[in-house]
């Protein structure tokens, strides 16, 4: 079992992040309804929000998991190692949280300079990331082989590629060439091969090593678990650009790489099931989440009228994977037999939450649209944050 005392500051400090997060999400949801001070600006919120979350929440839980898988409780200079590095990270993406909240990505005057702070602390918050990467691969060797490590060598590779897409995105500004496409392209494809390749790969390493002694189940070859979601998720990104933007050449390759990752993804939904380990209410939300996601893909397949990148459904399905399948994994991985009932709350909160957004996702009939359904969509935003919060205290006391 990977054991993760050694770094249980960094996780603190990464549910921290998570709460603050969530709550510059609520504030949104109350903006939208009654008015906030006059600086405060829904994209910044909105970009403080998703970065916080993004370089805190995600990635930091998923390296420490990492980290001890190379680690174990052995080596104390190795885990001084990472620690420095995670902490670093974890710095600079509470730096960057004001930042995008005051300024967004526009430059502020300094001196005689104009600089845009919150891209610079997130070009620094990926140099961070090729730090662990180099920390992680040159550890790599004497852990076993597992499929878990399979998992996160794969999803450490995603990580490293989908910051290619954002490098992209600031270099592309100093050019002459005006091809919102492109620009759109690139940003896209970041935020694509992070969500879909990193997080993705990342938890189901996480959940893999939790089951190693069953890997006897795996009767294909495991390659085929890991490696399709990889690559297709460095091919699904114009499904979030503007429908009318794209070539027909780019939307086969987009339902090319959809296929990948439901099929990948459907061989690790029923080798999971088939281990008859992930037991209790908690892991079959998770399943069910992971289910809910494959079935959502599969409609995007299919020439039907859907389009994944359309806002509403766009933020459904994000959140239905980052605040579900992603989030809900991380609480029982890192407070497993602990916690429970706050964990059943969280649980039952963010279906709340799914429910709430599939009212608000464009897709809805307008006639079943609850009453009232941006209050209560505030209202719901609040709840995963309560058990989070009481998890948070109580870890802090433990
Ligand atoms: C209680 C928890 C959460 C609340 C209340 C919340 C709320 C929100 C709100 C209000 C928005 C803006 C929606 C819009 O533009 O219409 C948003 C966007 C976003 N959130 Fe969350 N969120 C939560 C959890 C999370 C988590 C856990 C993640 C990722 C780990 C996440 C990632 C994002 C991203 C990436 C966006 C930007 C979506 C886009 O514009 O494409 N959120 N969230």
């Amino acid at each position: 079992m990977t054991n993760t005392a050694s770094f249980k500051q960094i996780w603190q400090l990464s549910l921290f992040s998570f709460i603050v997060a969530a709550i510059s999400g609520f504030l949104y949801r109350y903006g939208m309804l009654y008015s906030l001070p006059e600086w405060l600006h829904f994209a910044n919120i909105r970009h403080a929000h998703s970065h916080l979350m993004f370089f805190n929440w995600i990635c930091a839980p998923i390296m420490v998991w990492m980290a001890a898988s190379i680690t174990g409780c052995t080596s104390e200079k190795l885990i001084r190692k990472f620690t420095t590095c995670l902490y670093s990270m974890l710095f600079l993406g509470f730096l960057s949280f004001p930042l995008f909240l005051v300024y967004g990505y526009h430059s502020v005057a300094i001196g005689p300079a104009n600089l845009p702070l919150a891209a610079i602390v997130s070009g620094l918050v990926m140099l961070n990331w090729y730090w662990f990467a180099r920390l992680y691969y040159s550890n790599r060797k004497g852990a076993p082989s597992t499929l878990s490590m399979s998992f996160f060598d794969g999803a450490l590779l995603a990580l490293i590629i989908s910051s290619l897409g954002a490098w992209g995105v600031s270099v592309f500004q100093f050019t002459n060439v005006d091809s919102p496409l492109t620009a759109s392209a690139m940003t896209h494809f970041f935020l694509t091969v992070f969500t879909e390749g990193w997080a993705v790969l990342g938890i189901l390493g996480i959940i893999w090593s939790q089951i190693q002694d069953k890997e006897s189940l795996i009767t294909i070859t495991p390659g085929w678990l890991w490696i399709p979601i990889l690559f297709g998720s460095m091919m699904v990104f114009p499904f979030s650009l503007t429908q009318t933007m794209i070539t027909p050449l780019m939307l086969s390759a987009a339902k090319t790489g959809l296929v990948l990752i439901v099929l990948s993804l459907s061989l690790n939904v029923w080798l999971l099931i088939k281990s008859k380990e992930l037991n209790g209410f908690l892991w079959k939300s998770v399943i069910a989440l992971l289910i809910l996601k494959i079935l959502l893909q599969s409609l995007a397949i299919l020439p039907v009228d859907i389009w994944p990148g359309e806002h509403g459904l766009r933020v459904l399905y994000l959140h239905m994977l980052l605040l579900g399948f992603v989030s809900i994994t991380l609480f029982e991985s890192f407070h497993p037999s602990r916690n429970w009932f706050a964990k059943v709350l969280f649980t039952t909160s963010v279906f709340l939450v799914v429910i709430s957004l599939i009212n608000i996702s464009g897709y809805w009939p307008a006639r079943f649209i609850i009453p009232n359904i941006y209050f209560w969509i505030m209202i719901i935003a609040i709840l995963p944050i309560i058990p989070a919060t009481h998890i948070w205290i109580s870890d802090l006391l433990n």
